[in-house]
């Protein structure tokens, strides 16, 4: 059967003449005043991602990857600590935890929903002994300081059950909300904002996130004011007076161009959001219509019965399929838009060949790399577009 048109994975271009009126207008505005590092459009948007989101501190940094090691640097984490994370996604995480000279200890995902598994947290956390001091080390003798769970594809991980964990090990949480601004958690204190969650968070502005700048962008997030003033410290080099270092930090400043074109375009992010999930919910009817939910599973919605609007935002739409591979040759052959997040699992990366993994060693990382599979799902995909990627996934499957 022919499939008449093509369809994108992603395309911004879709977001609208009024964005790209709201964005032009507030680079423009940069570009007129000249005032490119940091300043007044900065702190504009810090205060607008706070008010949006409810609470806690905001600092911008140049990427998501260099918030997350901002917030580690100020945390003091380095070479005799260790930090736990999941091997099933993007590399920053693992990437960070590596370049503080930390040690990366790995627990495995919920299949369900791709992440961390609090029942193979604990078992890790279990199997670790204690120092003279109480404190948890790990087989090689390094501190366990810190928990990364990552939250995947627009909903969260489970907070509750991972801080219940972690509360009983002693060790502290560090959100990765990279993909999740906008999404909403029902802990059992009440519904919190994604990356306000635990103590220290961190989100991407990357272009394809859900809220992208025009370029890289980052912001590091946090409950305590005290912490907010020493990761500004650290964003730039660690000075407060100008060339009086108080600590060693980086260059990790958000450029005013891309505060202004955020702050532009955070009003339009929760209207996008309710896209997103309205396209999750006509593929859920599309593939139940196709005959195919036998043979394709759908993104897990875990905590749906919330009854909370925002309880998924559906940053990548990624089903599961036992002949990924051949769908997939077959949708890039018909020119529609897919990819898979992630191919190869972190402990079996080249570069952590060190740290000694092997295959089998985190089994349900391993099998979501080789199912998992993200379709269309940006504001502004036609259903014409959705019922044809289902169309194609039907005739590869056939
Ligand atoms: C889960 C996750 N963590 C971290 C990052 C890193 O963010 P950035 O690309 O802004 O450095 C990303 C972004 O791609 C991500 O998806």
């Amino acid at each position: 059967m022919s499939l008449p048109i093509s369809v994108p994975l992603f395309d911004l271009s879709r977001l609208g003449t009024q964005v790209d009126e709201a964005v032009c207008e507030a680079a423009t505005r940069v570009l007129g005043h000249r005032g490119y590092v940091l300043g007044a459009e900065v702190e504009a948007f810090e205060s607008d991602l706070i008010a949006y989101l409810g609470g806690g501190h905001a600092v911008g940094m140049s990427s998501g990857t260099d918030a997350h090691l901002a917030l580690m640097m100020v945390m003091g984490i380095g070479v005799g600590d260790a930090v736990i994370s999941t091997p099933y996604t993007f590399f920053a995480t693992a990437g960070c935890i590596h370049r503080t000279g930390a040690e990366i200890l790995f627990c495995d995902i919920d299949p369900a929903t791709f992440m961390m598994d609090p029942a193979s947290l604990r078992a890790l956390l279990s199997s670790l002994e204690k120092d003279a001091d109480g404190n948890l080390r790990s087989p090689k003798g390094n501190r366990i300081r810190l928990i990364v769970p990552i939250h995947l594809f627009g909903t969260c991980s489970d907070m509750d059950a991972i801080g219940s964990v972690a509360e009983e090990f002693g060790i502290e949480i560090l959100e990765d909300a990279a993909q999740i601004l906008g999404a909403k958690y029902p802990s059992k204190s009440g519904s919190k904002s994604a990356g306000l969650i635990a103590p220290t968070s961190y989100v991407s502005f990357y272009p394809s996130k859900n809220l992208g700048a025009a370029g890289d962008a980052g912001v590091a997030l946090c409950l305590d004011e005290e912490m907010a003033d020493k990761l500004r410290r650290v964003r730039n080099h660690g000075m407060e007076q100008r060339y009086y270092h108080k600590v060693v930090g980086g260059n990790f400043r958000i450029d005013a161009i891309q505060a202004a074109v955020l702050r532009a375009k955070l009003p339009f992010l929760d209207g996008w959001n309710a896209t997103r999930r309205a396209n999750a919910a006509s593929y859920r009817e599309i593939f139940d219509s196709a005959g195919l939910l036998d043979r394709v599973i759908l993104p897990a919605e875990p905590f749906a019965a919330s009854g909370l609007r925002d309880h998924h935002i559906y940053h990548q739409y990624v089903i599961r399929l036992p002949k990924r591979d051949a769908v997939m040759a077959y949708l890039s052959e018909h020119k529609i838009g897919c990819a898979i997040y992630y191919p190869v699992p972190l402990h079996l990366q080249e570069c952590f060949a060190y740290l000694g993994h092997k295959q089998g060693d985190f089994p349900a990382s391993e099998q979501a790399a080789k199912e998992s599979l993200a379709l269309p799902i940006f504001p502004g995909l036609l259903p014409d577009e959705q019922q044809q990627v289902v169309e194609a996934i039907k005739q590869a499957l056939n």
